[in-house]
């Protein structure tokens, strides 16, 4: 208002000051938007500012950066710790964690003091919580909340936390090396999905089985932990526990890391055709064995496991992988599935085919949609007596003090026919290799391994070696 009174002097001035003024506010205006802008976008976890030590800095993960959250009740414990003292380490207080119950077993069913087992812990009350889904158990609240109190036992020096039910049983030295691939500072959730299509379908192609065992980096556990109890909330129509820890961190962004050595075994009967053709990658646990055949004939369910840890206690990282190799002379496809079974099939089966798993089993929820769809290919049961494979099962391994190792394969008749005359007197397959250990480039990208059949020095005997494959070695009949 003064300014229009003034001469042209003060006019100009008046001009320069009205420009300067309203440049002045549109730079306010803009920076307020800027600002408000740049607050709306701003980066608020705390992941993506941490300036990152290269991850060799740190030390190896080794089992004591484990901490496991095992899923047990008062009424399964007494039972199946059988299953636990198989894989839990116990020399030297190695492996942490504990098993939730909902109430303690007797003193009689469980010995507080016995060091071979996890600890109990006796699960937090879920009461508050609301379950809705018909014919389901509540449980299922309290088995989820375990990946929130496991978290409140406060151990320190964690990189993983890794879950399973009862009746997982861990191979824990290749949870090591599998789980050593990642950083635990970044957020994983690290497992793997059902057999069986059908239960995919219905409950999520995404989600981690809890039977099959899956494991969360440390830092993702403390954010899980804490907004847990709110978030389940949400969902008391799911039916599992699984389902459960999968929404919240799917509403935490987070997806699942597939590692198929993780297995769920939604299957029934005999799941010889599963741990024959098992992927290459590192056999990270088995589940639901009650349901399924013991894996060794003529064995019980634990004797049978106890079997196989003989041959992953020699080496851990080679159990159940897969070798194929073929016999020029007979034709014969060999498949070893080292520390387990070989088959020696009376035909030349290209590679592609002999990964198949075959359908040794039935399926978890049989007579309903989708039947016989699995989360693999599959190659149906032969009856053709001309393609039957003989089976020969392990009988023991032994390591020499030159550092090969030598497991021994003896023939079953449960399976495949006689037909083969040169095999019919053939008793035991003898396979050589070197102790299995993976570097973290080979566990990224990793390749199966190539195996030769040795000249026969005694008709009842074949003599097996399994090693890396040359540069640009095929596996076909030759
Ligand atoms: C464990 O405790 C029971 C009684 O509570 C006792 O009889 C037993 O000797 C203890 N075992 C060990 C290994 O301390
Ligand atoms: C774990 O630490 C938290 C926070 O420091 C504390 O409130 C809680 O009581 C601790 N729990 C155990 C089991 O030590
Ligand atoms: C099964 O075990 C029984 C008793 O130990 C033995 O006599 C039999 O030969 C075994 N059968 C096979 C196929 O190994
Ligand atoms: C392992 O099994 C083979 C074949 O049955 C047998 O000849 C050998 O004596 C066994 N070795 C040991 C150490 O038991």
């Amino acid at each position: 208002m003064l300014l229009l009174h003034t001469n042209t002097k003060t006019h100009s001035l008046k001009n320069f000051i009205l420009v300067i003024s309203s440049f002045c506010g549109t730079y306010i205006l803009a920076s307020v938007l800027l600002l408000g802008t740049s607050k709306i976008l701003e980066v608020h976890s705390s992941l993506q500012q941490d300036v990152f030590e290269p991850l060799t800095l740190f030390e190896p993960t080794t089992v004591d950066h484990f901490v496991f959250g095992i899923a047990s009740s008062k009424a399964s414990w007494p039972k199946r710790k059988e299953y636990a003292k198989l894989w839990w380490k116990s020399n030297n207080n190695q492996m942490r964690g504990c098993v939730f119950v909902d109430s303690l077993p007797s003193q009689k069913e469980h010995a507080s003091n016995d060091t071979t087992l996890p600890p109990l812990c006796v699960s937090e009350d879920t009461s508050r919580f609301r379950y809705t889904y018909r014919g389901g158990l509540r449980s299922a609240i309290r088995v989820a909340r375990v990946v929130k109190e496991v978290v409140a036992l406060n151990h320190s020096d964690v990189k993983w936390y890794v879950f399973g039910d009862d009746d997982t049983i861990f191979f824990p030295e290749n949870l090591v090396k599998t789980l050593s691939k990642y950083d635990h500072r970044l957020w994983y959730y690290v497992g793997a999905i059902s057999e069986s299509m059908k239960q995919n379908w219905f409950f999520s192609f995404g989600m981690a089985y809890g039977g099959g065992g899956f494991a969360i980096s440390s830092s993702l556990a403390k954010v899980l932990a804490k907004v847990f109890d709110s978030c389940i909330e949400r969902y008391p129509y799911l039916y599992g526990s699984d389902a459960r820890v999968y929404s919240c961190l799917t509403e935490l962004g987070v997806a699942l890391t597939l590692e198929p050595g993780f297995h769920q075994v939604d299957l029934q009967g005999n799941i010889f055709g599963l741990l024959a053709a098992h992927p290459v990658t590192p056999l990270l646990s088995l589940h639901h064995l009650e349901s399924t055949n013991p894996i060794f004939p003529n064995m019980t369910t634990t004797k049978a496991l106890q079997h196989l840890l003989e041959a992953a206690n020699v080496d851990s990282q080679r159990l159940l992988q897969q070798t194929v190799c073929y016999h020029k002379q007979f034709s014969w496809t060999i498949s070893v599935s080292w520390g387990y079974a070989i088959q020696v099939f009376p035909n030349n089966m290209p590679l592609p085919d002999v990964l198949k798993v075959q359908e040794t089993f039935k399926e978890w929820m049989p007579k309903k949609a989708l039947a016989g769809a699995y989360s693999f290919n599959t190659r149906p049961l032969q009856h053709n007596p001309s393609k039957i494979p003989i089976i020969f099962y392990l009988v023991n391994v032994s390591s020499g003090e030159d550092g090969i190792i030598i497991s021994n394969y003896k023939k079953s008749f449960q399976y495949g026919s006689n037909k083969m005359s040169s095999l019919q007197k053939m008793e035991v397959i003898k396979v050589f290799t070197n102790k299995l250990d993976l570097s973290i480039k080979q566990m990224q990208a990793p390749r199966r391994h190539c195996c030769d059949v040795l000249p026969s020095r005694a008709s009842d005997q074949m003599e097996i070696t399994v090693r890396e494959c040359k540069d640009d070695e095929l596996i076909y009949m030759h």
